[in-house]
């Protein structure tokens, strides 16, 4: 499974990709709002960085709009993916898009009909919110497992992007279902890493090894 980080911050994406876990990033709006300077010299940037999959989000809601605007931002450079909102104009927009050679994630996805509806118009990633469906009662990992089924049964191509991760087990469920890729926060991929019983076994580890080293002089 695909590991992607959800940000637009350069520190962070620098932090992580030399751990060489990183496949692609994953920003939107409200992500990028939280950066300072220009939106498509730090897309360009994170490019240069990532060298993979790099979703940048229209803020268009008309379809001839998002798709001029799609247009611009997958000039910037070829790993950029054209994210659009789940909409009648952003499927309009994916349609044409995607006909035209550009990858598109379609984004805000909260229902299987609505990920089955933009793998027809040639979505390259769907983007179903686990985070958001859990925060209202309802299981987000269902969701996950209904889009790989159908997408299974079909042979689509498109890809299962599991977004709003908000913690490991997410990411452990995703994969156990068979989800392609998991955007996560940074902060989620540090807790990744982490396992106490790993810390204290290497502190033991190094301390036997001292004191082994101590007594041969
Ligand atoms: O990838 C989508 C993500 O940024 C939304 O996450 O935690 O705001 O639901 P969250």
């Amino acid at each position: 499974m695909k590991i992607f980080i959800d940000s637009g911050n350069l520190k962070e994406i620098e932090s992580l990709v030399p751990l060489g876990i990183i496949d692609g990033i994953t920003t939107n709006p409200s992500l990028m709002a939280k950066e300072g300077g220009d939106y498509k010299e730090i897309l360009k940037k994170i490019c240069g960085i990532v060298k993979g999959p790099t979703s940048a989000e229209v803020v268009a809601t008309e379809a001839s709009e998002m798709i001029r605007e799609g247009r611009e931002l997958a000039a910037l450079d070829d790993h950029i993916v054209v994210k659009v909102p789940f909409t009648r104009e952003g499927v309009k927009a994916c349609k044409a898009l995607s006909s035209e050679g550009k990858k598109v994630n379609v984004t805000l996805i909260f229902s299987a009909a609505q990920a089955l509806l933009a793998a027809k118009v040639g979505a390259t990633f769907v983007s179903p919110f686990v985070g958001r469906l859990d925060d209202i009662s309802t299981s987000g990992m269902n969701l996950i497992q209904e889009i790989v089924e159908i997408f299974e049964n079909y042979q689509f191509t498109t890809e299962v992007l599991v977004a709003s991760t908000r913690s490991p087990m997410h990411i452990v469920e995703a994969a156990r279902l068979g989800a392609d890729i998991c955007t996560c926060p940074a902060s989620l991929i540090e807790q990744l890493f982490k396992h106490p019983l790993t810390d204290i076994g290497l502190e033991k580890f190094l301390k036997d090894w001292e004191k082994a080293q101590a007594a041969r002089v």
